[in-house]
């Protein structure tokens, strides 16, 4: 029978966060790891006996007894060591004594940890990430805890500044509910409530609640306990009021992590994201307040930028902070300039992040190095396409001058004429890079003779960047020299 119901993996452990406060536990040894799990469980408020000589201490263990912070026993483990306790650590070099201790808590039922032995430990310890009442614990099930230490630092680095502070202020707001609504048959209408706040304000948003003292934080409750009252969710921009801002952001050329962290992290705290049409999903997919995409535009692209720019400025009247997502870097060939200039004339001055350009990226992509010492020394970059669809000045022929083209699809056959006529010589080496940096990447080669038939038989599309010059072949051709 299929059904919807979690499949049952098995092999696991059974991850629990367990509450030792005042318990007592056992720990045999004084060295580094009985160092360790004194901190693991200090940290839990149990009461912890540590059984060593003094010889078998090492500075932290003996720091700790000195501290007061565990009971210690200077002797080695007795048999009655195990009366009354709720929890055993056995952390010591002898083997053989160590696996003693643990058979015996095994037939007194008491949970032990054998270090270093899986097979006799009831429970594993987890590598753990502490952040005030947010504890992070991650478990190979005894299998890699190397590993585990670096799994749980990448999950950390991937949190807000300053969470822990932040659960303890939702903490606040669910004590808060349960004032405003003590009836014990309204816990669902409570735990949904909040449940839905944090859905819709989203991590970044809360992280917010840290910034509120005093009245502020009291009126904002006043505020919230209305809604809830109504069950209604209030909207981010209520609660979290921000100033308008508008940022300039490039997307650069279609990898999601070939984003600058700056933009990434605008994207993730916008209210509102316009994005032109040509930025790739895995990008849009980091936006987590509202997305509007440019509309296609075919010979009326005045009227569809004048669009994005006014739903900007819809954003900015609300109070939103608002993200112009451009491909690439914002001010090359993308109207960038005349964006900031639009903003100003409204009282904005635009945030700049910039991008990594498919100028430049594309080439790359293309391993194509668009200056190499003896054989390229300049590289001018151009449209294919200038304002109003008119023709672009194309530069001399110049041995050591590589030449990127954008917006040059649609233009092959009228560039490769105005390069011949440029004193270009056809056997010059030319490259169109499609979707660089994006899964559908394409690269083909030619010379500009064939510039313009490549284009159709290959059946290239926009978005594509034209390289053109001697670099295109260097690292490919078999007699260059390193000069
Ligand atoms: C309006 S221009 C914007 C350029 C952008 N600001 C930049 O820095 O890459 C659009 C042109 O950029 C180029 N382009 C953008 N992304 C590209 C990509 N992933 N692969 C190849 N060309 C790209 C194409 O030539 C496209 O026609």
């Amino acid at each position: 029978m299929s059904t919807s119901f979690t499949p049952i993996q098995g092999g696991g452990s059974l991850v629990l966060a367990w509450r030792t406060a005042q318990k007592k536990i056992l720990i045999v040894g004084g060295g580094n790891v009985a160092a360790q799990r004194i901190v693991s469980v200090r940290t839990a408020d149990a009461h912890v006996i540590l059984v060593c000589p003094a010889q078998g201490l090492i500075d932290e263990t003996r720091y700790r007894i000195e501290n007061k912070e565990v009971t210690w026993i200077d002797r080695n483990f007795v048999d009655s060591d195990l009366d009354g306790m709720d929890m055993v650590l056995t952390a010591m070099d002898d083997h053989e004594e160590s696996a003693r201790i643990g058979h015996l808590c095994r037939s007194k039922r008491i949970p032990v940890n054998v270090a270093d032995v899986p097979p006799l430990c009831d429970f594993y310890f987890m590598s753990q990430h502490r952040e005030g009442p947010l504890q992070i614990a991650v478990s190979t099930n005894g299998q890699g805890p190397k590993l585990a230490n670096m799994i749980r630092t990448k999950i950390a680095a991937t949190l807000p500044k300053d969470i822990g502070k932040t659960i303890e202020k939702m903490g606040l707001l669910r004590a808060k509910v349960r004032e405003w609504e003590p009836a014990i048959e309204n816990s669902g209408k409570r735990m949904g409530w909040v449940i839905r706040c944090c859905e819709t304000w989203g991590l970044e948003t809360m992280s917010k609640l840290n910034e509120l003292k005093g009245k502020e934080e009291e009126n904002l409750y006043k505020v919230l306990e209305e809604y809830f009252k109504k069950n209604e969710v209030p909207p981010t921009s209520l609660v979290f009021p921000s100033s308008p801002e508008i940022a300039l952001i490039g997307a650069g050329p279609g990898d999601p992590e070939l984003i600058t962290v700056k933009a990434k992290r605008c994207l993730l705290e916008a209210d509102l994201v316009v994005s032109d049409r040509l930025i790739p999903q895995q990008v849009l997919d980091l936006v987590q307040g509202e997305l509007r995409i440019a509309r296609k535009t075919t010979g009326r692209s005045d009227e569809a930028q004048e669009e994005l720019l006014e739903w900007c400025l819809e954003g900015l009247k609300k109070n939103q902070r608002v993200v112009r997502l451009k491909i690439g870097d914002p001010l090359l060939f993308g109207r960038g300039g005349e964006e900031i200039l639009w903003f100003r004339e409204r009282g904005y001055e635009p945030v700049m992040v910039p991008g990594i350009s498919s100028a430049f990226s594309a080439p790359m992509a293309a391993m194509i190095p668009v200056t190499f010492r003896g054989v390229s020394d300049q590289v001018i970059i151009t449209t294919g396409r200038g304002t109003k669809g008119s023709m672009p000045d194309l530069p001399e022929y110049g041995s050591t001058r590589m030449l990127v083209v954008l917006m040059a699809v649609g233009r092959a056959v009228e560039l490769r004429q105005m390069l011949l006529e440029r004193d270009y010589p056809l056997t010059t080496p030319i490259c169109w890079v499609e979707n660089a940096n994006c899964p559908e990447e394409r690269v083909v080669l030619g010379i500009l003779e064939t510039m313009a038939s490549v284009v159709v038989d290959n059946n290239i599309k926009a978005p594509a960047v034209l390289i053109v010059g001697k670099s295109v072949d260097v690292l490919t051709r078999d007699n260059v020299k390193i000069v």
